[in-house]
């Protein structure tokens, strides 16, 4: 629900790279007019070759675009309907997802990063493995409120998951719940669907603060909902929460906190609010109703909430999340690795190469935000694909930076020779400038793990991204890597010319 929003304006293009960051606003961009795509029984898959690539995985995202009522700081896509034929809903979420699974085969072509740097020296990319396996590590359902959805519909995209590709059993199925619609009944049929995480929307535990973010829900029933859960998927029930609302004292956020701590299980989401242009909360702050939090109070209380998780035996292991006993999010950390993702529903973000059409490049594909739209898109053409685009290596790259510096880890060397083979992180950031300078600050270490922040370094992320994505643009620069506009326009081409 809450994407992070953590982000100078500038990022915020790389922070919608995040599946389901798509909101009204933001991903409305103006993409290709929408694909004509043959249906997805026309395109034989290649026949496998077992031995020639490494098994391929990927995440699965799924979206659920509906929501009871606005919540007044959201702007998500997220729609409030009266009557929600939701058989059709499913029926496009499962053509969607099967559409994707085949058109990526979910492997790992291991020639296909060596390829993109043939690509931008008009070499032609040769893609020579062809699926040995594909697998899906974890499912997300994600909205929206996801938990308004019937436990038959989330059953049914599992199992056409699990039919279309392997899905292990410990395989990580996470599903957003608002505590509006998680009884222990609803919460207990998802689980026999096969969701085996749940993240709660709880966002407050004072009744005044989430009546003024507009929650259908009560402290109370927040509580309930975690006990339920907490019941049912015991050390794997997320909490996701709120900070920085207009007016929110230090003291009273420490005392919400302190709350959260004893509801907790062992995961938390924590999200400093941000004031969306054209959201309710937003008006009502531009209009002097509402205090803007300042600046310091905000650091302040990011800075005691991870002292205190820390404390009661949390691992800060990424700015916007917390775990303790290893319950981290499999699913997440996909996406902070850089991992392929596919998304599927209205909206969806995905980054995946197109091995089901003998693809070897890393592409952004983006689904149709409207779900009415969408739904007719899926039942004519399969999928709902909205935009497109190969992302060049050093596209590549910045999401990597941008992402992998999110987490504790950081970049290993692994991770980054996966996308860049040529120019170690020791050739990029290991020599004079930026990165250095960063490190000798003290936000910032480069050693044999690989690229990181520090403690200090994590709580100001932000400010320390332009300083390495400009000294990464350089370094690639220097490498003659044609800008965009040039050469880059060939391997961008791909989008709308042969509608996948
Ligand atoms: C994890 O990913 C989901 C799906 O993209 C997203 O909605 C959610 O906000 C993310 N959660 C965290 C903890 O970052
Ligand atoms: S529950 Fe509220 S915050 Fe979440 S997507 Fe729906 S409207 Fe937005």
């Amino acid at each position: 629900m809450a994407a992070v929003r953590r982000w100078p304006r500038k990022l915020a293009v790389l922070a919608a790279a995040l599946p389901g960051a798509g909101s009204q606003g933001r991903a409305a961009a103006p993409g290709p007019a929408v694909l004509p795509a043959p249906g997805p029984t026309e395109e034989p898959a290649p026949e496998p070759v077992p031995g020639t690539a490494a098994p391929a995985t990927a995440a699965l995202y799924v979206h659920w675009p509906y929501c009871r009522k606005r919540c007044s700081y959201c702007n998500f896509n997220t729609y409030v309907v009266r009557a929600l034929d939701e058989a059709a809903v499913r029926a496009c979420l499962v053509r969607e997802a099967q559409t994707l699974l085949r058109l990526s085969q979910v492997h790992r072509c291991v020639y296909g990063v060596r390829s993109e740097w043939a690509l931008l020296r008009s070499s032609v990319p040769t893609c020579n493995s062809p699926p040995s396996a594909s697998s899906v590590t974890s499912v997300f359902f994600g909205g929206g409120t996801p938990s308004l959805a019937g436990p038959g519909t989330v059953a049914a995209v599992l199992e056409a998951v699990a039919g279309a590709a392997h899905l292990a059993a410990a395989a990580e199925v996470t599903l957003e719940a608002n505590p509006s619609s998680a009884s222990i009944s609803r919460l207990a049929g998802f689980r026999a669907a096969g969701v085996n995480r749940l993240s709660i929307g709880v966002q407050s535990l004072d009744d005044s603060e989430l009546r003024m973010l507009g929650r259908e829900h009560t402290a109370a029933e927040a509580r309930q909902a975690v006990e339920a859960a907490r019941g049912l998927f015991p050390g794997r029930t997320s909490m996701d929460l709120l900070f920085g609302l207009p007016g929110q004292s230090r003291d009273a956020w420490a005392q919400r906190l302190e709350a959260a701590l004893g509801l907790c299980d062992d995961h938390i989401s924590l999200y400093q609010l941000t004031l969306e242009r054209g959201t309710a909360l937003a008006a009502q702050v531009r209009g002097g109703a509402l205090p803007e939090p300042p600046q310091d109070l905000l650091a302040d209380m990011y800075e005691t909430a991870r002292n205190v998780l820390v404390a009661t035996g949390f691992r800060h292991y990424e700015v916007s999340n917390f775990a303790r006993k290893g319950a981290l999010s499999t699913h997440n950390l996909s996406y902070w690795r850089a991992d392929e993702y596919i998304g599927v529903g209205p909206g969806a973000h995905g980054r995946f190469v197109l091995r089901g059409e003998g693809g070897c490049s890393r592409e952004a594909r983006v689904q149709t935000l409207e779900p009415v739209t969408w739904m007719r898109e899926v039942q004519s053409h399969g999928h709902g694909t909205r935009s497109r685009v190969v992302l060049n290596p050093l596209e590549q790259l910045e999401e990597l930076l941008t992402l992998g510096l999110r987490t504790d880890e950081g970049i290993t060397h692994e991770c980054w020779g996966h996308f860049s083979p040529q120019f170690s992180l020791q050739d990029v950031f290991g020599e004079p400038g930026e990165a250095r300078a960063l490190q000798q600050s003290g936000w910032l270490v480069l050693d044999s793990g690989g690229l990181r922040c520090t403690w200090a370094g994590l709580a100001v992320l932000d400010s320390l991204l332009p300083d390495l994505l400009w000294q990464l643009q350089r370094a690639l620069g220097a490498a003659r890597c044609p800008p965009r506009d040039k050469e880059g326009q060939d391997a961008r081409a791909v989008s709308g010319h042969d509608g996948q």
